[in-house]
């Protein structure tokens, strides 16, 4: 049969990877080999960064050729991202557009306030927002939503287009690509994840950071977890069903949780705020309040989480859970936590869309 060479014509595919699911809804899509795989990523990505930022090269035509270069392995020119936004962000919002824009991609609607500023505020469903605005043609919609499950809607209603959802976040679900950074920064930190301790603080029931890390690091042996909360935010049977059926050693402790570190029981606290805008019940609010100054890092705490070596880590935003002294401590990391953040949505972006054509 006469074929047409035209149509032979295929884009080559770069570097091969694992493939990446073409959505992002839960950290549990995650395997160790697709984590090492976006992790050795973002290591280049950060050394990228470096080079671009610190002017390490001694000629501007030096620099221009080296972007380039990187660009073209690893760059989505061309590519477009639609954000979309039903929830207050500030970090996530700002390190997917950062992330996409040093990539070399446009970003032609951007909504965050879409309660607000979408036809949301008609009464129109996600669904059919999300549907109509895959037929525009993006290749990433990046979506964060109050409703638990959403990202796993909006992905099925728009199965018949070539675009990807990223959850940035769904109610009080998940977060998978917080999970992501969460733990490329212990990766960045402490190298082996495998056999690590790691403590959760605060609002255990409703952080949807700490319910995706958990799941994301139930995939690695010998990971012990610690859930520090006292009753009224402690987790849900659902994440003690998923970490049992993960076989994950885990206990759940209300009080004495100060000796998971002085006995050094633990490498890494995860603090967390308490996610005041899910609570359902004021009173129930109320009391979680009433009990949060207990489970609080103060400078005390901070300062022999230091001494004893044990990584602070916060999601962002804090609120009080962390006094603002323990900023100076060494093993507060939290900023530098957001900041590997940018890189690891970079690598994620680019792995996503290496050998999806045109
Ligand atoms: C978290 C979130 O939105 O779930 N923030 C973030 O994305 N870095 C944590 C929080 O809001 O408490």
């Amino acid at each position: 049969m006469q074929t047409n060479q035209a149509f032979q014509k295929v884009q080559p595919l770069i570097a091969p990877g694992p493939e990446l699911p073409r959505h992002i809804v839960s950290a549990s899509q995650f395997t160790p080999e697709l984590l090492k795989h976006v992790f050795n990523l973002a290591k280049e990505i950060e050394e990228f960064w470096a080079v671009c930022h610190g002017r390490l090269l001694s000629s501007e035509k030096e620099l221009y050729d080296y972007k380039e270069e990187f660009l073209e392995r690893h760059g989505v020119r061309g590519r477009k991202m639609f954000i979309v936004f039903y929830e207050a962000s500030t970090r996530t919002r700002a390190s997917f557009a950062a992330a996409w824009d040093f990539l070399g991609g446009q970003i032609p609607f951007y909504t965050e306030n879409a309660k607000v500023f979408s036809s949301a505020a008609k009464g129109e469903t996600l669904e059919d927002t999300i549907r109509v605005l895959a037929s525009y043609g993006p290749d990433v919609i990046v979506l964060r939503h109050d409703e638990n499950g959403a990202a796993k809607r909006a992905s099925s209603a728009i199965s018949c287009y070539d675009v990807s959802i990223i959850s940035a976040g769904d109610g009080s679900d998940e977060h998978p690509t917080q999970a992501l950074l969460d733990l490329y920064t212990i990766h960045h930190y402490i190298r082996n994840v495998e056999g690590i301790s790691i403590a959760f603080m605060g609002d255990v029931a409703r952080s949807r950071t700490i319910r995706s890390l958990a799941m994301m690091l139930a995939k690695y042996p010998g990971v012990r977890m610690y859930f520090c909360a006292p009753k009224i935010t402690a987790m849900d049977d659902d994440l003690r069903i998923k970490l049992r059926a993960a076989n994950v050693e885990f206990y759940e402790q209300e009080n004495n949780w100060e000796s998971l570190i002085s006995d050094k029981v633990v490498n890494v606290l995860y603090q967390t705020r308490l996610q005041e805008e899910r609570f359902k019940d004021a009173s129930q609010k109320e009391e979680a309040m009433r009990l949060q100054p207990r489970y609080t890092i103060t400078p005390e705490i901070g300062r022999l989480m230091n001494e004893k070596r044990v990584l602070l880590m916060h999601p962002l935003p804090r609120v009080n859970e962390i006094h603002l002294a323990c900023d100076l401590f060494e093993t507060s990391i939290y900023f530098s936590q957001a900041q590997l953040g940018l890189f690891v949505r970079m690598a994620l972006l680019s792995a996503m869309l290496r050998n999806r054509r045109k």
